[in-house]
C-alpha cells in the first residue's frame, strides 16, 4: 500500500473546484440498470469506488466506457443476477445493484457485504424492505437470494433511515408498475439527486428528501443524461483543511445548504464563509481560535454527517478547549482518535464518544488510514503538525478523493505520495 507524506505549517490558499458526488454517483451507476436504453452520467468522479462498480456493471452484462468526461452505461444486455462475491467484498455500495436486479430480472443474489472498519453494516433493512414488496429471500451458500418474478407496490417502514436501504428500494420501485411508499426514509441530498434520475428515466417520485417518499414505478425506463450533484463530504475535508491550517480558498461547485451544522459551528468559532453565485464558497480562517468549548453528535440527515466527524475532529485539535464528539450513526468510527494521539494530540475515546484537548501542538508521525475519511482527518492533522506526518494505506483514501495530493499541493500544501 502507498503512503502520503505531509509536512506541516502550510496556510492553503487558492481556488478549487469540487468533483461530483461518490455517494450520488454509486447508486445512480446501480439504477442505471433499470434503463432499456443507454445512460450518460457527467460529473462521475474518477475514483477507485466508482472503477469497482463499473466492474460490477460490467460483470452483469452491462457495457461501460469512458467518452472524456461522461461515462456511457448501455444495460441492455444485462443478464446476471448473481453479484461476483470478490466485487462485493471489495465495496459495500455493490449492493445498490440488488434492487435494480431485482425489478429488471425479477432475481438478485449476494453475498452479504463485509462489516468494514467502522462498524458490521448488516443489510437487514434493505432485505426487509424488499420483502415487504414481496421478494422471497433465501439464504444460499452463494449469499443471500431474492427472488420475485412479481414484486408489488406497497409501504415499507424503515426502523432506521438507511440511506443505502432507501436508495436500493427506491430502484426496486422505480420498475414496479403502481405506488410504493417508503416511510423514515433517509433525506440526504444523493436520495433526493437518484430521484431526480429516476424521474428522468419514467418515474414518478414524491417526497425525496422527506422522510416520506411515494415512487410510481413503470413497467418500462429508458436511459437518460445527469450531471450527479457536487460532493458535499470533498468540499467539507477542503473546508476544515483550509480552517485548520489558517487558510483562504474559494471553492467552486459547492452548495453549502447541504453541509447542515458545519457552516454555523466554523462561523461561530470566527471561520469566515462567504456564499458567492453560482455554488462557490470562500473561506477565510483565523489564524488562531479563541478557546472555545465545542460539541456535536452525528446523525441521519440534517444532522451532522458521520462522513464528516474524523475530518472536524482534526480540526478541532487547532481549537482550545474541551471538546466532545459524539458518533451516533457507526459503532465503530472512532478509530482515528488513536491514529491522531500518535502525533500527539490529547483526544480520550471509547468506541462511540470521544473527549478532546484542542490547541495542543501536533508532532509528524507514521499513522494508518483506517477508513477513507478517518485518513483524511490524518491529511489535514498532518498540514496543521510540526515536521513529517506519513500516512499509511493510501489507497484506502483514495476510494473518495481523486487526486488528494495534487490538489492540496495546487492549494500550497507541502504533500508527496509515494
Ligand atoms: C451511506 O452508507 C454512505 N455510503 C456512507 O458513506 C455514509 O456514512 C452512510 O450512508 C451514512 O450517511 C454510500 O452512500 C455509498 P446507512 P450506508 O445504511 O447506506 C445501519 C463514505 O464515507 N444499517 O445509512 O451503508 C448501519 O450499520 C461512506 O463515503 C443497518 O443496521 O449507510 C449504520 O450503523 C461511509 N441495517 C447505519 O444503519 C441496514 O440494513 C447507517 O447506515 C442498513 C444500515
Amino acid at each position: 500500500m502507498g503512503e502520503f507524506v505531509v509536512r506541516g505549517g502550510r496556510r492553503l490558499n487558492g481556488t478549487l473546484r469540487v468533483h461530483g458526488a461518490k455517494n450520488a454517483a454509486l447508486p445512480i451507476m446501480a439504477a442505471s440498470i433499470l434503463a432499456s436504453s443507454p445512460v450518460t452520467l457527467e460529473g462521475i468522479p474518477k475514483l477507485r469506488d466508482v472503477d469497482v462498480m463499473i466492474d460490477v456493471l460490467t460483470a452483469l452484462g452491462a457495457q461501460v466506457r469512458w467518452e472524456n468526461t461522461s461515462l456511457i452505461i448501455d444495460p441492455t444486455d444485462i443478464h446476471e443476477y448473481v453479484v461476483p462475491e470478490e466485487v462485493m467484498m471489495k465495496m459495500r455500495a455493490s449492493i445498490f445493484v440488488i434492487g435494480p436486479l431485482l425489478s429488471k430480472l425479477g432475481h438478485a443474489v449476494a453475498m452479504q457485504p463485509g462489516g468494514c472498519s467502522i462498524g458490521d453494516r448488516p443489510i437487514d433493512i434493505h432485505i426487509y424492505g424488499f420483502s415487504q414488496l414481496g421478494a422471497h429471500i433465501t439464504e444460499t451458500d452463494q449469499g443471500t437470494r431474492l427472488d420475485g418474478p412479481s414484486l408489488n407496490p406497497g409501504t415499507v417502514h424503515l426502523s432506521y433511515p438507511s440511506v443505502g436501504a432507501t436508495e436500493n428500494l427506491m430502484m426496486a420501485a422505480a420498475l414496479i408498475p403502481g405506488e410504493t411508499r417508503i416511510r423514515n426514509a433517509a433525506m440526504e441530498p444523493e436520495i433526493v439527486d437518484l430521484a431526480q434520475f429516476l424521474e428522468k428515466m419514467g418515474a414518478r417520485v414524491r417526497g425525496a428528501g422527506t422522510p416520506d417518499i411515494r415512487i410510481v414505478g413503470q413497467s418500462e425506463l429508458v436511459g437518460t443524461r445527469h450531471t450527479v450533484i457536487p460532493d458535499r463530504i470533498e468540499a467539507a475535508t477542503f473546508i476544515l483543511a483550509a480552517s485548520a491550517t489558517g487558510g483562504q480558498i474559494l471553492l467552486e461547485n459547492c452548495i453549502i445548504e447541504h453541509l447542515p451544522g458545519l457552516s454555523g459551528r466554523l462561523r461561530d468559532l470566527g471561520v469566515n464563509l462567504v456564499e458567492k453565485d453560482g455554488d462557490r464558497v470562500l473561506v477565510d480562517a483565523p489564524r488562531t481560535f479563541q478557546t472555545t468549548p465545542v460539541s456535536l453528535h452525528t446523525g441521519p440527515y440534517p444532522g451532522f454527517a458521520t462522513d464528516m466527524q474524523a475530518q472536524f475532529m482534526a480540526f478541532l485539535l487547532g481549537v482550545p478547549g474541551v471538546h466532545v464528539v459524539s458518533e451516533r450513526v457507526f459503532e465503530n468510527r472512532l478509530g482515528h482518535a488513536r491514529e491522531l494521539r500518535r502525533m500527539g494530540a490529547q483526544i480520550i475515546a471509547d468506541q462511540r464518544v470521544a473527549l478532546i484537548y484542542g490547541g495542543r501542538p501536533l508532532h509528524g508521525s507514521t499513522v494508518k488510514a483506517l477508513d477513507l475519511r478517518a485518513g483524511a482527518a490524518l491529511v489535514i492533522a498532518g498540514l496543521t503538525a510540526q515536521e513529517e506526518t506519513v500516512i499509511t494505506d493510501r489507497e484506502v483514501i483514495e476510494r473518495g478523493y481523486e487526486d488528494l495530493d495534487g490538489r492540496l499541493k495546487a492549494l500550497g500544501a507541502d504533500i508527496d505520495c509515494r
